[in-house]
């Protein structure tokens, strides 16, 4: 595609024509859709058109299903719209998925001056909520691989996948510092030093490319700004307690890494900081995020954000003055959008909310979107839907899976597992994709049993095997087996369902599984799916192996080739793994002795 060069030749060249900042007239149209102009010049072409609705309405992002119709989007002047965890379209299919995007774009571009819409999604993990994507390793694994290249092309295929629905912004990646465990979002982090993910924002560099308007190049957008991972008992959506010198040490980081990168947006934490909500943090947003750290993309807010900040349903006016003027650009408002507008209309009117916020607002919005190419090419790139679930993209997460596994135990090298061996395979997460896969897959809070197509752990072991009998409870096991692999953990979570204020031990079932191979005298190998350490302090000295496999994602066989020792472990903990419980937050450095320390992670090492 020529796009890309021509934007690059065009602006040099009108650098040289247009002297002024006065919006002009190009030839034979206005000059905010001349793609010959530089984008400042469009931005202002553009913006000295808009009415305050036009405004208004481009601030705003709704849920799909928060509008009854696409002809919403042109009577609203909605500058966004986004699919939340669950809100897929019906059928679930990549086709389906770009036919809604350019129903809803072919009515934002019938606005009176047809500026396009951008569509968000969460991609956290490859282009997750579509049925038949590539799922790649959640966070926490890649944080394990220690291998930014690689996440970097895991940004990019994930970029390719989205873009072949249409989709532009992608609400990835989650940089944030998961420092409590009991946090349910533990896993949707590198890790718990900033280093990890301060390293790993290589993915945005994946997603968005070189330039924006790249086919294949989504927006990425850095959250959850600031603090996310720091909250008191790990409480999601809570207060972080510590002071501006902590919190500039240890959650700011990855966000001036990203923002060095050019990421497109940011969005802001549900958390508070020292008692103040984030999404009134006029301080962090305006002064050290756009001001210190030179943030020129779009500020957005989490999913209802401004509604939460004064603890009570519903927004008010003062929450809606609050969180605009604290720097906020676009608004995640999933369905009282039209409401939202008339608050803001309002504020506005009577000088609570000026309207140079509001046209600030507007031309980081609007850059963004030139950026992008857009206006150019508003609709889906559909040469990109081959590569959803392509061969390429899942070998590359079957790499991504290998370099994830962590070995943490290896008694009289019960591992690497001998192929002709005869082995047992127990465990409810052997044989279920779902948990595999973890929460935000296909659902918000994903979902156990075949909820997408791709490779079970047992089907991986089957395929390394011949040798293998598989009960999920442990059934039938026996002394003729040469070794048991338990394959056990968590079942998906995501958001605030998945915190662990109580006990972060293995579940009963998990344990009446471990007790029958544990009463057969075979040796065990434990291989964990979960989304943070869990406290196994009281039975891992019956198990001969463990490896932590995290949330692996659609290709199981990846563990596989760890377990027969087709891959030698490469991986190291992105966290500090507790003795107990209580002993939560535990964290490198902080003295408390661990089970596995930060970094720890074995290898194979003699020949097998
Ligand atoms: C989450 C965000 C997510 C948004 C949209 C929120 O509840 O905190 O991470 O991007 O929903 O799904
Ligand atoms: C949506 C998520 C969103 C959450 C926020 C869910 O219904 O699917 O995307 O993050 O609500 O509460």
């Amino acid at each position: 595609m020529g796009l890309g060069r021509g934007l690059a030749i065009g602006t040099l060249a009108v650098g040289l024509l247009v002297t002024s900042e006065t919006p002009a007239l190009a030839g034979n149209g206005p000059a905010y859709k001349d793609s010959w102009r530089p984008v400042k010049v469009r931005v202002a072409d553009l913006l000295g058109r808009m009415s305050l609705d036009d405004k208004l309405g481009q601030m705003m992002q709704a849920e799909r299903l928060g509008v009854k119709s696409p002809a919403d989007v042109t009577t609203g002047r909605l500058g966004s719209l986004l699919s939340g965890g669950s809100s897929q379209p019906t059928p679930n299919t990549p086709v389906t998925w770009a036919d809604m995007y350019d129903g809803f774009q072919k009515a934002a571009l019938a606005t009176p001056l047809g500026i396009p819409l951008v569509y968000g999604v969460d991609a956290v993990h490859g282009h997750n909520g579509v049925y038949g994507a590539t799922v790649f390793p959640h966070n926490i694994g890649l944080g394990a691989s220690r291998d930014p290249r690689l996440v970097q092309k895991i940004g990019r295929a994930t970029a390719e996948e989205v873009s072949g629905t249409g989709i532009d912004w992608d609400f990835a990646p989650c940089l944030c510092v998961a420092r409590n465990d009991r946090w349910g979002r533990t896993y949707e982090s590198f890790g718990e030093v900033p280093q990890l993910a301060t390293e790993m924002s290589t993915v945005i560099t994946g997603l968005q490319g070189t330039r924006l308007d790249q086919p294949g190049s989504v927006m990425a957008t850095a959250k959850h700004y600031v603090g996310d991972g720091g909250t008191t008992g790990g409480v999601n959506e809570g207060n972080t307690e510590i002071s501006e010198q902590e919190l500039r040490a240890v959650h700011l980081p990855p966000f001036k890494a990203a923002v060095d990168r050019g990421v497109g947006s940011v969005m802001i934490s549900y958390s508070s900081w020292n008692g103040v909500k984030m999404h009134a943090g006029s301080y962090l947003i305006n002064d050290v995020l756009k001001k210190e750290l030179g943030f020129k993309g779009i500020v957005v807010s989490d999913y209802n954000g401004v509604d939460k900040i004064d603890g009570k349903t519903g927004f008010t006016p003062e929450e809606v003055e609050a969180s605009i003027n604290a720097g906020i650009d676009m608004v995640m408002v999933p369905y009282n959008w039209q409401t939202f507008i008339d608050t803001l209309r309002t504020l506005v009117q009577q000088g609570r909310v000026p309207l140079s916020r509001i046209d600030d607002a507007n031309r980081r919005i609007l850059t963004k979107k030139f950026e992008l190419g857009l206006f150019e090419h508003p609709l889906t790139d559909r040469r990109f839907l081959k590569t959803i679930g392509s061969k390429d993209h899942r070998d590359l997460a079957l790499q991504a899976v290998r370099e994830s596994q962590v070995l943490l135990k290896n008694d009289h090298h019960v591992l690497p597992l001998l192929k002709h061996g005869k082995i047992f395979v127990a465990g409810k997460n052997a044989d279920d994709m779902g948990n595999q896969s973890g929460g935000w897959t296909v659902g918000w809070q994903g979902t156990s049993g075949p909820v997408i197509p791709g490779t079970t752990i047992l089907q991986g072991i089957r395929s390394s095997s011949s040798k293998v009998t598989y009960a999920k409870d442990g059934t039938g096991i026996d002394q003729s087996y040469d070794v048991a692999v338990a394959v056990v953990g968590e079942t998906p979570y995501a958001e605030t369902k998945g915190d662990r204020p109580q006990g972060m031990g293995l579940d009963d079932t998990d344990l009446a599984t471990l007790q029958k191979l544990k009463d057969s005298g075979v040796p065990t190998v434990v291989v964990l799916v979960s989304g943070r350490p869990l406290d196994i302090a009281a039975q891992v000295g019956d198990w001969a192996g463990l490896v932590e496999s995290w949330l692996p994602g659609s290709e199981g066989a990846g563990v596989a080739d760890v377990l027969f020792g087709d891959y030698n472990p490469t991986g190291k903990l992105p966290v500090t793994w507790m003795r107990s419980a209580g002993q939560q937050p535990i964290n490198v450095g902080d003295g408390r002795p661990a089970l596995f320390p930060f970094g720890y992670g074995l290898h194979y090492s003699r020949h097998w």
